[in-house]
């Protein structure tokens, strides 16, 4: 018999129809009454498919009594209630690794953008400008201080990128990693004032939550662009947009907000922003390598008891 699923919301096609070919798959997004339909049928299942941007709060797995395993599509943990699943014995499964190239390219692609204005150059030139006048001179690269906020699996690649273009590496955790081949800055006060990039590489989460204030952002500095390829809850948004506006940093390069997808109305006239919509790992490479791990932590878990990549 297969086993009963929930999936929470919509996924990449080719990850719907493999779970709809191994497991007797239920979709939650479409019961317009969630809250009766996990009441009558919620003790049916004994896993959960999801997503990074949508978790599973304590009441969803509250709402699910024969719970086992969650499996998450993406590497983000912070909308997952992950006390609530251990206090359940409920395994999670997610995707780390699969991703880090991806989002460390793109980490990079923001860095460029905004500091040689490739985005902004590219709207000069569609609205028939070059004719009149020169683009404005940009900030160079290479060569340059790299701060990371969070050396994770992420921020660690994304140090590796930073070697090809000769820049020096420093970095924040709230530990020093023994390993790590990089400067380590207790502070990151300090850190944002020796970079001339900032990028946020950190998990988020309520620890994380607005690390990156206004005090942080100041430090960086008029001259000190921030990218953001982690969650945007970690930066203080309504004091970015205020050091933006007033050209207290010199420019931002953002794929995360803190209230996707809706993102402050005050960013879009500013040339000194780059504005993603949350797409570091969005490419059929990564999204496949992604699917997969979502099929196979549930594989694992239902024959070895425990998911390929564990979060808990
Ligand atoms: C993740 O995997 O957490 C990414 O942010 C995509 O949602």
């Amino acid at each position: 018999m297969k086993h009963r699923i929930l999936q929470f919301d919509r996924l990449q096609p080719s990850l719907e129809a493999a779970l709809a070919e191994r497991y007797d798959v239920h979709p939650l997004w479409t019961e317009s009454d969630q809250k009766t339909f996990l009441s009558r049928h919620g003790h049916e299942f004994v896993a959960l498919v999801t997503r990074a941007a949508s978790g599973a709060d304590a009441a969803l797995i509250d709402g699910l009594p024969s719970l086992r395993i969650i499996s998450s599509f993406g590497v983000g943990l912070d909308k997952i209630d992950l006390d609530a699943a251990k206090r359940r014995g409920v395994a999670v499964g997610y995707t780390p690794d699969v991703l880090n190239d991806a989002v460390a390219d793109t980490a990079f692609g923001l860095l460029l953008d905004v500091a040689r204005g490739l985005s902004a150059a590219d709207r000069f030139v569609r609205s028939g400008e070059w004719p009149n006048r020169n683009f404005p001179l940009s900030v160079q690269v290479s060569g340059k201080r790299l701060g990371i906020l969070g050396l994770g699996r992420i921020g660690r690649v994304i140090a590796r990128r930073a070697s090809g273009f000769d820049m020096e590496v420093r970095y924040h955790n709230r530990r020093e990693l023994a390993d790590a081949p990089y400067a380590y800055e207790s502070s990151l006060e300090e850190l944002a004032r020796w970079a001339d990039f900032l990028v946020i590489a950190s998990a988020g989460g309520a620890e994380a939550r607005h690390l990156v204030s206004a005090k942080i952002i100041d430090a960086l500095g008029p001259a000190g662009f921030l990218i953001n390829i982690s969650r945007g809850t970690v930066v203080d948004e309504a004091a970015l947009v205020d050091a933006l506006a007033q050209r207290r940093i010199a420019g931002a390069g953002l794929d995360v907000f803190e209230n996707e997808p809706h993102v402050p109305q005050a960013l879009f006239a500013l040339d000194n922003v780059v504005l993603l919509p949350h797409i570091a790992s969005a490419t059929h490479e990564t999204r496949e390598a992604m699917a997969a791990l979502v099929l196979e932590n549930l594989t694992h878990f239902f024959e070895h008891g425990a998911p390929k990549a564990s979060a808990i």
